[in-house]
C-alpha cells in the first residue's frame, strides 16, 4: 500500500465532528517505516490537532527522527495545502527538498516541497548562541 492509500485510509478515522473536514497524513520516515495521523478535534476548539501533527507524533514515538516524504489528503474538491502551523512542524523534521504531496478526495494531487511551503523558515541559524 503506498503513502496515498495509507493517508486515505487513516483519514477515515479522523475525529472531525465540528468541522466535518477530515484529513489524513502518511509519511515515510528515515527508518523506512510509514507513520500515519488524522485530525482529532475537540469541543474546546483550539485543542484540536491536525493530521500532520498526529503523523509526526507517531513518527517520534516510533523512534524515527526525519520525514523523507509525506502525503496529506483532505475532504476537499482540490488538494488543500497544510496550515501554517503544520508547515512549521514539517520544517522541524524534514529537509527543505522533502516532497509533500497534497491530495483531494477524488484523487487529484499536487506535488510541492517543504521549502516551497515555508519560504524563509525560522530555524536554528536565526538563534545565535544556542
Ligand atoms: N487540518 C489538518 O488536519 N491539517 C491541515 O493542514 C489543515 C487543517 C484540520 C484541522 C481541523 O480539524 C480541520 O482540518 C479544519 O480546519
Amino acid at each position: 500500500m503506498d503513502l496515498l492509500d495509507r493517508a486515505r485510509a487513516v483519514r477515515e478515522r479522523a475525529h472531525a465532528p465540528y468541522s466535518n473536514f477530515r484529513v489524513g497524513a502518511a509519511l515515510r520516515a528515515d527508518d523506512g517505516r510509514v507513520y500515519v495521523g488524522c485530525n482529532v478535534e475537540n469541543i474546546a476548539y483550539p485543542e484540536g490537532t491536525c493530521a500532520e501533527a498526529g503523523a509526526i507524533a507517531a513518527m517520534i514515538a516510533g523512534g524515527a527522527r526525519r520525514i523523507e516524504e509525506i502525503v496529506v489528503i483532505a475532504d476537499s474538491a482540490s488538494p488543500v495545502p497544510p496550515c501554517g502551523g503544520c508547515r512549521q512542524k514539517l520544517a522541524e523534521f524534514a529537509d527543505p527538498d522533502v516532497p509533500v504531496t497534497l491530495a483531494s478526495r477524488d484523487g487529484q494531487t499536487t506535488r510541492t516541497t517543504v521549502a516551497d511551503l515555508l519560504p524563509g523558515a525560522f530555524n536554528a541559524s536565526h538563534m545565535d548562541g544556542i
